[in-house]
């Protein structure tokens, strides 16, 4: 085995879908302008029950199952989220209730968009120092709940989810195949905070919570920063591009998405897409487009997948990932 091994991934989507002709009935926009711009069909959008730790217990239940792993094994739970139901105790901690498990840690990440890069990177890290066994990593996020829902550049991005994925690590195993988290590689330049961020803190409480985006200088800033973070991973592993199975990128934006496809001249069905029926998930779209690619079999036993992401921070990442 390569690092720690990769045993389930799963999802869980909120039942309300909001189409973009839905959007369009309130605010000035198109279904056509959305799916130019964007590839955005449709958003998934959580009702006040569904918060990131109901949604984040969802998908680590739906992760457990598929790993075949008990809830009784884990102890570690790291939660990626820019929408935690509080301020304290973290999502981590409310998921760790919620699942019924009493043992190990639980601990919340910040890092936008890039939260379950970076939070797979940190549970490989404390499992190969053997801090634990087993490691759910779920990203889990309620943007709508943001949102300027008059502001028509922002509103129409982004939709709820949560996606999990469980980590483990067996001293016995004996598994010459390579599987496992093969590198990771973090990022962050804290001079770009100002082109994406949450205006107003859980911390003051007197200020309502909106996001703000420059567009524009996002979308420069993605293809650059994560093309080069894709080329440190495989460069690191004495990898190229043709070696990939599959690319599974954060979900912001349909263009983003292709530019980096093309780029490492993947096929397009090399390149697993949710961007059109889930809009951007923030923390949720890795783990919930690897949760569809796995249980639809397209991501088989020994396939080499590559994950990427960008977001607030600037944060920014890949990882190598043998199935
Ligand atoms: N419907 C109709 N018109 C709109 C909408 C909308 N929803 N939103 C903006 N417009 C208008 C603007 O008002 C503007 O009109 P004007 O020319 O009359 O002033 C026009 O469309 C162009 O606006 P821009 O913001 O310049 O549009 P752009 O072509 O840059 O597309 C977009 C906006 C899709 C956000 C683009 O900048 C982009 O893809 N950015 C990448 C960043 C991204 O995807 N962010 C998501 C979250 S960040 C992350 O996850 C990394």
């Amino acid at each position: 085995m390569t690092g720690s091994f990769l045993a389930g991934v799963g999802g869980y989507l909120p039942t309300r879908i909001v189409s973009n002709d839905e959007l369009a009935m309130t605010i000035d926009t198109s279904d056509t302008w959305i799916r130019e711009r964007t590839g955005i069909i449709q958003r998934h959008i959580a009702d006040d029950r569904e918060t990131a730790a109901f949604m984040g217990a969802a998908a680590a239940r739906a992760a457990l199952d598929r790993a075949q792993i008990g809830i009784a094994n884990v102890d570690a739970i790291i939660v990626a989220t820019s929408t935690p139901d509080q301020g304290f105790p973290s999502t981590a901690t409310a998921i760790q209730a919620q699942l019924g498990v009493t043992k190990g840690f639980a601990f919340d990440i910040s890092a936008a968009c890039s939260g379950f890069v970076y939070g797979l990177s940190v549970a490989d890290a404390m499992l190969r120092t053997r801090q634990c066994r087993a490691a759910l990593v779920v990203g889990t996020e309620v943007f709508s709940r943001l949102m300027n829902w008059q502001d028509r550049s922002t509103c129409v991005l982004f939709g709820d989810g949560a996606g999990a994925a469980v980590l483990t690590w067996d001293d016995e195993t004996d598994d010459a195949s390579g599987r496992g988290i093969i590198s990771t590689h973090l990022h962050a330049d804290g001079r770009f905070g100002d082109i994406l961020y949450i205006d107003g803190a859980t911390g003051q409480s007197t200020k309502p919570q909106k996001l703000v985006m420059n567009g524009r200088e996002v979308f420069r800033h993605a293809v650059g920063k994560l093309s080069d973070a894709v080329e440190e991973a495989l460069h690191a592993n004495g990898l190229t591009s043709a070696d990939i199975d599959w690319l599974v990128p954060h979900q912001a934006n349909l263009r983003i998405i292709d530019a980096m496809g093309k780029r490492l001249n993947l096929r397009q069905d090399q390149v697993v897409v949710t961007v059109d029926r889930h809009a951007n998930t923030s923390a949720a779209s890795i783990p919930l487009a690897l949760a569809e690619a796995y249980a639809d079999g397209r991501i088989k036993p020994g396939h080499l997948v590559l994950i990427e992401a960008l977001g607030g921070g600037l944060t920014w990442g890949a990882a190598l990932i043998r199935a």
